[in-house]
């Protein structure tokens, strides 16, 4: 997996802990990766957050999180999707890729929900995350989804991921996929939005908003063969200008806007 460009970004914001058991070399690697310090677990009062091993998956802990438990790709299929692959293509992500796409890139993958889905759904999938942070996750994730049975069982291969800015990256695509999925951070309506899963809130706080969508946005739209869908809180304007049809989620909206 490329790993983008690590910098002092993450500065006194992020170690990874070793908790005194697993593999401590490949919490060293980790960590020399990310270029982030490694941190015992008698030592868990200098940073906000943390990486760290639990329970067979790599997971981003707070200072809340500390204690038991912590935030992981999730693998499984959302409540209400079928297990079956592929899954139909059902419900309002579906109608918005469009019934004839097959090929789609997620330039935001973040924690990999909606990558999941559409992959689960039997589009080809290219995965673009720009933060190493989600990338070592969604690395992770990306592991595990490839030992789980249906998968083995289907000679399937978890989507392919990419890390770095989709900005650049799209530009450069060899052959320009039906649809790209653009899911970017927006700034939410509330300071503290009760209603925004923990997930989201713990990458708000540790990535801040994506403050160059509109920029993306234009490079998705540059790079696609077909159509761009951009997911939106209910309460934001449009990304692209008025869409050529939007597809209404709870809470939220898919945005289409098709190249003719
Ligand atoms: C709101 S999250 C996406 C959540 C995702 N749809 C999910 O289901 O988990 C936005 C993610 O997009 C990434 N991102 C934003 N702009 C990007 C860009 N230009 N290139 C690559 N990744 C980008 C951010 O780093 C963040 O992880």
């Amino acid at each position: 997996m490329p790993i983008a460009n690590t910098t002092a970004v993450y500065a006194g914001k992020l170690a990874v802990l070793y908790e005194g058991h697993g593999d401590r070399l490949a919490c060293q690697q980790l960590a020399e990766r990310l270029a982030i310090p490694l941190v015992l677990a008698s030592d868990t009062h200098a940073y906000p957050f943390y990486l760290c091993w639990r329970d067979g998956s790599l997971k981003l802990l707070d200072t809340e999180l500390l204690k038991k438990g912590g935030l992981a790709v999730d693998i499984e299929p959302r409540n209400g999707e079928q297990r079956s692959w592929p899954a139909p293509k059902e419900g309002a992500l579906a109608q918005a890729l469009g019934r004839k796409t097959r090929t789609v890139v997620d330039a935001t993958t973040g924690w990999g929900q909606d990558s999941l889905h559409i992959f689960r759904m039997g589009y080809e999938l290219l995965c673009i995350e720009r933060s190493p942070i989600m990338l070592e996750l969604l690395s992770d994730g990306f592991a595990r989804l490839a030992c789980v049975d249906w998968m083995q069982r289907l000679n399937l291969s978890p989507p392919s991921l990419l890390g770095g800015d989709a900005i650049a990256l799209l530009a450069a695509l060899p052959t320009p996929p039906d649809c790209i999925y653009l899911d970017p951070m927006f700034s939410p309506k509330r300071k503290k939005s009760a209603l925004a899963k923990k997930s989201m809130r713990v990458l708000r706080d540790l990535l801040g908003d994506d403050i160059d969508k509109e920029q993306l946005f234009a490079a998705a739209f540059a790079a696609t063969g077909k159509r761009v869908v951009v997911k939106s809180p209910d309460y934001a304007e449009p990304l692209g200008g008025k869409p050529s049809s939007s597809f209404q989620g709870k809470l939220l909206r898919y945005d289409v806007y098709l190249k003719t």
